[in-house]
């Protein structure tokens, strides 16, 4: 049995979760499952990044203390994350004692390797990103990923020597071309890095609502190293059963616009530590709504919890995963994701298991026979191991539809006896195979075919063609027409 250890980012908690943090969350949801159906004993961590600017400000603006206005927003993130059947192990936010404590060990250890020196800091920092900037990157004199202000800063500051690394890590992408996933977004980190890599401020000042920074306690630290700590301290780093076991992650699952942060910055500060570098980061695109960037100022902030509630978890799963090849930007549409219920899960999905239990119910009851539909079991496997899930589903969406086909062409109700059995037979296997197969995506609505197939759920290893004695059960029909 393998082990295999999958991180969401920690989400900031200045508001509660929209659908794009959503998205990441379930993309990495869907690979525990897999890897679980898989036999692989799973660690799969998500949290909430509580420090820095940015929540203390939104604290603030609330007229509360910063650990008050974060405990309420980190519950909306566990009860959404419950509504979406996130199948997380643990969920770690950074105001946990052993967290604070591991990150100032972590900086510790960097600073005796050397890599940590006081200067001054002159620049820029865009607050909602929690990001330094110098003047090139500025794009209008805003900010370059999310185009707000940015302000003036100029402060005493501890550094990390980030440009030491830069060669190491442009020598570990050489020996490791699929560390990035997908391959364009590894291109842009070595173009950059090809660049002037500045060294980095890892420390502010004047910012309470932070860890101290122990060498320094004029300091405190700044919040993306406290942050991307996580991903060990959860683990119970340096020491831990959970560490020495888990560590490295096989992989870190983000955004396009926190790539930096992640294949470069986390990767030179773990060599910096003397610790293995991640297996892989597999960087996903941004979702926009009906075509716009969401933001509250325009009123098209979509809640994920909203829309399962409308359409169910599974609908949004399926809906968030079949409408995008991840790494691509796609846009979130309320039609769209209707007509997808509509064409694909209700007419498609929920139409051949009612057909098949119906005419199993009008015939017979036991069976069994010759194998003549086909699933490509072994491409979807592969498929899936590779992160490749819209390609997956598409694959599993073509199984489902060669068997509505298989029905069409057969036209099963004029077969005689024996036939038929050979017809049902064909179609309780595939759609048993398809239960395992659409587990990852949309587990409610396979543990429902199985409940109507009245077998138990398999595993990986239950992904062929066997001899099954069936006795289904009447259900009701898996997705609702939407109107
Ligand atoms: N706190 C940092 C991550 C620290 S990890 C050590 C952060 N938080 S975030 O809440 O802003 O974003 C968390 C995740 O949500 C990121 O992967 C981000 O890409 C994702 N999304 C936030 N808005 C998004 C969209 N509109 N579309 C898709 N995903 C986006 O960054």
């Amino acid at each position: 049995m393998g082990k295999f250890y999958i991180t969401t980012p920690i989400f900031y908690v200045n508001d509660k979760p929209h659908i794009g943090h959503a998205y990441t969350a379930i993309i990495a949801d869907v690979i525990a499952r897999w890897r679980r159906l898989s036999g692989d004993e799973v660690f799969f961590l998500t949290g909430t990044d509580e420090h820095g600017e940015k929540i203390q400000r939104a604290a603030e603006a609330k007229h509360l203390k910063p650990k008050e206005f974060v405990d309420e927003i980190v519950k909306k993130y566990k009860e959404a994350w419950e509504k979406l059947n996130i199948s997380y192990n643990k969920f770690i936010r950074t105001t946990d004692k052993e967290h604070e404590e591991a990150v100032n060990k972590f900086i510790e250890r960097i600073y005796r390797k050397g890599d940590i020196y006081r200067g001054e800091y002159e620049g820029w920092y865009c607050v909602p990103d929690e990001t330094f900037l110098a003047d090139s990157q500025l794009i209008d004199g805003k900010c370059p990923v999310c185009g707000r202000e940015v302000k003036k800063v100029k402060e005493e500051a501890y550094f990390f020597k980030l440009s030491k690394y830069r060669d190491k890590l442009l020598e570990f992408y050489g020996k490791n071309p699929d560390f990035i996933m997908p391959k364009f977004r590894m291109v842009e980190m070595e173009n950059r890095l090809k660049g002037d890599v500045k060294d980095l401020d890892i420390t502010r000042r004047s910012i309470s609502w932070a860890i101290p920074f122990e060498p320094d306690k004029t300091h405190s630290v700044y919040v993306w190293v406290d942050a991307l700590t996580n991903y060990i301290s959860a683990l119970g780093w340096p020491d831990g059963d959970l560490f020495k076991k888990f560590w490295p992650a096989d992989v870190h699952i983000i955004g396009k616009e926190i790539n930096w942060f992640h294949s470069v910055i986390w990767p030179s500060l773990l060599m910096s530590a003397g610790l293995e570098l991640p297996k892989k980061v597999m960087v996903h695109g941004w979702l926009t709504v009906d075509g716009q960037k969401m933001s509250k100022s325009l009123g098209n902030v979509v809640d994920p919890v909203q829309i399962a509630d409308k359409y169910s978890t599974d609908a949004l799963r399926y809906f968030l995963i079949r409408s995008v090849k991840l790494g691509e930007d796609s846009d979130f549409s309320e039609k769209e994701l209707i007509s997808k219920i509509n064409g694909e899960l209700v007419s498609n999905l929920g139409n051949l298991l009612s057909r098949t239990l119906s005419l199993y119910r009008t015939y017979f009851g036991r069976i069994k026979g010759e194998v003549e539909i086909k699933c490509d079991v072994e491409k979807i496997c592969s498929l899936m191991d590779g992160l490749m899930l819209y390609e997956a589903l598409d694959e599993i969406l073509k199984f489902v539809k060669d068997m509505n086909k298989y029905i069409a062409e057969k036209e099963p109700w004029k077969l005689e006896a024996e036939k038929l059995k050979v017809v049902l037979y064909n179609l309780l296997e595939g759609l048993r195979i398809l239960s395992i197969l659409i587990y990852p995506f949309m587990p409610e609505t396979a543990l429902e075919i199985s409940r109507q197939l009245n077998v138990k759920l398999g595993t990986r290893a239950d992904l062929k063609f066997k001899e099954v004695d069936y006795a289904p059960k009447r259900g009701r029909h898996l997705f609702k027409w939407v109107k």
